[in-house]
């Protein structure tokens, strides 16, 4: 199938031009200006619209055993709503369970994502063990192009690791290349906190986010970038929600050293207050590390442009208010972490950055697609449009109105942390690998037509 789309504005991670982008089967074959069409091409007229790289979330979690329950959303729900809102691959994290081989886990997510993804998809590894045959381990994923690693400075005797294993899985990437993610917050500090509070008998949600402070964040944050440096490897900070945090990434990378971090929508937007909602709505807003003071939302906006964060995930990671959030009703502790926000991503981060003049729309393709395409090594095959990359295309309206809703979201989830947010600019048509997946707000994808991301270790944080 050849498919020539016309009159658009072509916007990458460093340009914007009129252009027109050709697509035979499933990559971009040519990028200029007045292409000519191919007999019985389809055309596609981008006509006032921008044509930008499908956008990558490399922070899902779909179909995950977590806080007792299950997170709302598998491999269909997620992919399919994500593709509805412009993005066209995710990276989603596999489990290792504690004294198990981490192929086990890899096998078991791709069972989750065979014959449901409906975008491709790639996978990061939870180390939660590294004791026996770990550190082989590491270099077996490493060769299914599980090029990162997941590890927990939180969440102690479910998640959390020690040090040493944390140096360690650091160590090793100095030898097969892989990217060591970061869950940084100081767990043993913050359960002493809890402890305190539930003794105290302060089992609101709000005590979610008080047993959470900033400096927790921030401690972890410089101990995992020492440990990098110690160990001279990368390493990335994911979902980072604090200015506290972010001086620590600011300071390291002043000071030369490859250290990464991501920030995602809801710590861009929302604040604290949330989770003081009345009749236990606050629970909505229970997710790690927790919303902040309204103070930290410029802080990270100001991250973003200066590179002291470099990419926008959104940490997808649903669980229903109803019958999910509502198990912890009576103890904070008990309240499943996460919110759902992959549908959201793009439009939330135009609006509020493009438009609202604090990014470039270059900086919104780098930071939404291009970054995490290089950093988790998938690029230039993703978030680039040049010949020979997949044409995964999103044709994105800047005039489009859109009301964030859990009544229209695809989600399955029965509520939205974006309820009645109102945004200017949306995907209008959505490619992946050639294949028109969303138009005019129909699904056309099929489950199961998402392929495996198999990413290269040395990726651009090794740059
Ligand atoms: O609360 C959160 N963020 N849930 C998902 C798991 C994680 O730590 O990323
Ligand atoms: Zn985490
Ligand atoms: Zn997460």
């Amino acid at each position: 199938m050849t498919t020539l789309i016309r009159n658009g504005t072509v916007v990458t991670a460093s340009s914007t031009n009129p252009a027109d982008v050709l697509v035979e089967d499933e990559r971009i074959s040519q990028v200029g200006p007045a292409l000519g069409a191919p007999a019985g091409a389809r055309i596609i007229d981008a006509a006032g619209m921008y044509v930008i790289p499908g956008g990558i979330d490399a922070h899902t979690h779909l179909d995950m055993p977590f806080g007792g329950t299950m997170s709302a959303d598998d491999f269909e729900t997620g992919t399919r709503a994500a593709a509805f809102g412009g993005t066209t691959s995710i990276v989603d994290f596999a489990i290792q369970g504690r004294g198990t081989r981490m192929r086990d886990a890899l096998d078991t997510w791709w069972k989750k994502a065979d014959g449901r993804s409906c975008i491709d998809y790639g996978l990061h590894m939870i180390v939660t063990d590294l004791a026996n045959s770990g550190l082989e381990d590491m270099d077996d994923m490493v060769d299914e192009g599980v090029a990162s690693f997941k590890l927990f400075m939180a969440y102690p005797n479910v998640l959390m690791v020690d040090d040493a294993t944390i140096f360690k899985a650091l160590s090793r990437t100095a030898k097969n290349g892989a990217l060591i993610c970061m869950h940084a917050e100081n767990g043993s500090v913050i359960d002493v906190i809890i402890a305190k509070a539930l003794a105290e008998g302060k089992t609101a949600p709000i005590y979610h986010a008080l047993t959470r402070p900033p400096r927790a964040e921030a401690e972890a944050v410089h101990r995992a970038i020492a440990m990098a440096e110690i160990a001279g490897v990368p390493v990335y900070i994911v979902h980072l929600s604090s200015e506290d945090a972010l001086n620590q990434v600011r300071e390291a990378r002043d000071r030369g050293l490859p250290a990464f971090a991501e920030t995602c929508p809801q710590y861009l937007l929302l604040s604290i207050e949330e989770l003081e909602r009345p009749n236990f709505e606050g629970a909505k807003y229970v997710f790690t590390p927790p919303l902040r003071p309204k103070e930290h939302q410029p802080k990270l906006w100001d991250g973003l442009q200066h590179d002291d964060l470099q990419v926008v995930s959104t940490d997808h990671c649903p669980f229903c208010f109803a019958d999910q959030k509502i198990l912890g009703k009576d103890d904070f502790t008990k309240i499943p972490n996460g919110g759902p926000g992959i549908e959201n991503r793009l439009q939330l981060i135009y609006h509020y950055g493009v438009n609202a003049g604090k990014i470039s729309l270059n900086r919104f393709v780098e930071i939404t697609s291009t970054t995490p395409a290089r950093i988790f090594g998938m690029y230039p095959r993703k978030g680039e449009i040049a010949p020979g990359s997949d044409a995964d295309l999103v044709i994105w309206d800047p005039d489009a109105r859109y009301t964030i809703s859990a009544q229209t979201h695809h989600m399955r989830v029965d509520y939205s942390m974006f309820e009645g947010f109102e945004v200017r600019g949306n995907a209008r048509t959505v490619l992946s690998r050639g294949e028109i997946i969303v138009d005019n707000g129909q699904f056309l994808g099929k489950p199961g037509r998402g392929r495996y991301l198999k990413r290269a270790a040395r990726g651009g944080a090794w740059k």
